[in-house]
């Protein structure tokens, strides 16, 4: 068959056939052609990320709220909601795929590809961060390369995700600098 003769789609019947087969898996189709278990797997280590920078974020937001850097603490207050997002959305995705969402705290850190530091002063709190960032960046892009056009649902939220994670590297990176040049201590 010439090639511009040739279907993109499968043929409708076999579409309708396959959909009716194997109906309790939902969403997951007999074409999801990656393997599910690893794709699993990577968004509950991506779970755990987010977790863990949550109760980092929510950590320095009360301390820098207690050492009086008003708008830093808005700014962690602002990371730590955004990230409770991601988990949400990341965990959604794991029950869509037919896996269960990981919230164990035992081993959490050991899945999370991020760290949980405390930091000794603004400055160290808003560096870790920034580094946590750094890192979330590095795996979720590696991820979305993993995943390539397998998938795209999982896809597109990961690259949603990057892209946030990106503009949160960016803005501890703004503060950085505040800090850094005046000396003194954002309030
Ligand atoms: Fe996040
Ligand atoms: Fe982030």
């Amino acid at each position: 068959m010439a090639a511009k003769d040739r279907p993109f789609l499968s043929d409708i019947q076999t579409i309708r056939k396959r959909a009716r087969q194997h109906m309790e898996r939902g969403a997951v189709t007999d074409t999801y052609s990656l393997d599910r278990n690893t794709v699993l797997k990577l968004l509950n280590e991506a779970l755990a990320t987010e977790i863990i920078c949550v109760l980092r974020y929510k950590a320095h937001y009360f301390l820098a709220s207690g050492i009086n850097a008003k708008s830093v603490a808005a700014e962690f207050l602002e990371h730590a909601n955004e990230e409770q997002v991601h988990a949400d959305q990341i965990a959604q995705r794991i029950v869509q795929l037919g896996g269960e969402p990981n919230f164990s705290p035992e081993g959490m850190l050991t899945r999370s590809h991020s760290e949980y530091v405390e930091g000794a002063n603004l400055l160290d709190m808003i560096k870790e961060d920034l580094v946590a960032e750094r890192i979330a960046i590095d795996s979720y892009s590696e991820i979305v390369r993993y995943l390539g056009g397998n998938d795209p649902t999982t896809r597109r939220m990961l690259e949603e995700i990057l892209a946030k994670e990106e503009e949160h590297a960016d803005d501890l990176r703004t503060l950085i600098e505040t800090l850094t040049n005046t000396g003194a201590p954002a309030t």
